[in-house]
């Protein structure tokens, strides 16, 4: 395995998300955040996790030990220097991208391989800001990491073909299945996902029917584990509306524009589970 040890970049919901399943498969992860705080709060969002994982009989407590023992936490991006592989996870701007992985590049191994876990940028742009564009690749996962099987595996027209294999044998050692696909904004899931989900919300501003029966025809016709009204706060407003944005920019399709609906719930703050309202009301369990 090219892939010992690896770094994770932000430790928010997706990133907390990778480095738990990295250091769970048994990889030493280090996981650099900018404040205290969030590091803080990441962590500890990884230790709930786990703990709640021997509460319900899923994880045993030596394990839970071991996955913590293999976490760091950093604030320091010099701490990632040894690392074979690192993992972006931080808010979608390319400013900071930019910064971050030029930063890297100057401090890592040559070895190093670069992967970003962006749902919707472009990883060929990203590879630019490194001199080691053939080392570069995106490795996009889904929420709740440590739940969804899926890692997206993404090659632009410069990776190598061995860090594309070395990605794949690292997804299958932390128990992911990986699909491979080339650099197009939004890559498999998220080109067929996003497009759902506005149109739900589309039909739903129409009337075409009540948020509950949109919600269930989706789950109990097509057998989805959440209608996609209740997966639209799941992911957030905030980010599906921005997400739409780059979407068409890129496509120019009708398809990708965000209903008005969207637009204004995300500029009354009404970001789904995150603000704890929109379309549902997230201080009742289950959202009601
Ligand atoms: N540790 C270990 N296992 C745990 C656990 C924990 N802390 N918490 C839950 N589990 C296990 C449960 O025991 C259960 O296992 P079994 O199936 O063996 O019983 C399983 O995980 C599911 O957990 P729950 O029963 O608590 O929850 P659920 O059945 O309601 O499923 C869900 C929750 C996985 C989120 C499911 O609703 C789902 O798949 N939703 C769709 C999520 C989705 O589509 N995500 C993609 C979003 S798009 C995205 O991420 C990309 C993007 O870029 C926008």
């Amino acid at each position: 395995m090219a892939i010992q040890k690896v770094g994770v970049l932000g430790c928010g919901l997706m990133g907390a998300g990778i480095a738990q399943v990295s250091a769970q498969a048994g990889f030493p992860t280090v996981v650099r955040e900018v404040s205290p705080n969030a590091l803080e709060k990441g962590m500890g969002s990884i230790a709930k996790f786990l703990q709640g994982g021997v509460d319900k009989g899923k994880l045993a407590a030596a394990d839970k030990e071991k996955t913590l023992a293999n976490l760091s936490g950093t604030a320091e991006l010099k701490d990632l220097a040894d690392c074979d592989l690192i993992i972006e996870a931080v808010t979608e701007n390319l400013g900071l991208k930019r910064e971050l992985f030029g930063t890297l590049d100057g401090l890592c191994k040559p070895g190093t391989v670069f992967a970003s876990n962006t749902s919707s940028l472009s990883i060929t742009e990203m590879s630019t800001f490194t001199k080691r564009p053939e080392r570069f690749i995106g490795l996009h996962f889904f929420n709740p990491v440590p739940l969804m099987k899926l890692v997206e595996v993404v090659k632009t027209v410069r990776t190598d073909a061995a860090v594309v294999a070395d990605a794949n044998a690292w997804c299958m050692a932390i128990g992911k299945t990986a699909v491979n696909c080339g650099d197009s904004t939004g890559f498999v899931v998220n080109r067929l996902l996003v497009p759902y989900m506005l149109d739900a919300v589309r039909v739903f501003e129409q009337g075409l029917a009540s948020r509950d029966d949109i919600d269930n025809a989706m789950k109990l016709g097509c057998g989805y584990p959440m209608g996609p009204l209740l997966l639209t706060d799941y992911v957030g407003l905030d980010t599906t509306y921005y997400i739409s944005e780059i979407f068409f920019d890129e496509f120019k399709e009708a398809r990708f524009a965000a209903p008005p609906l969207l637009k204004r719930m995300v500029l009354a703050g009404l970001h789904g589970r995150k603000t704890g309202r929109g379309f549902y009301d997230w201080s009742q369990n289950p959202p009601a």
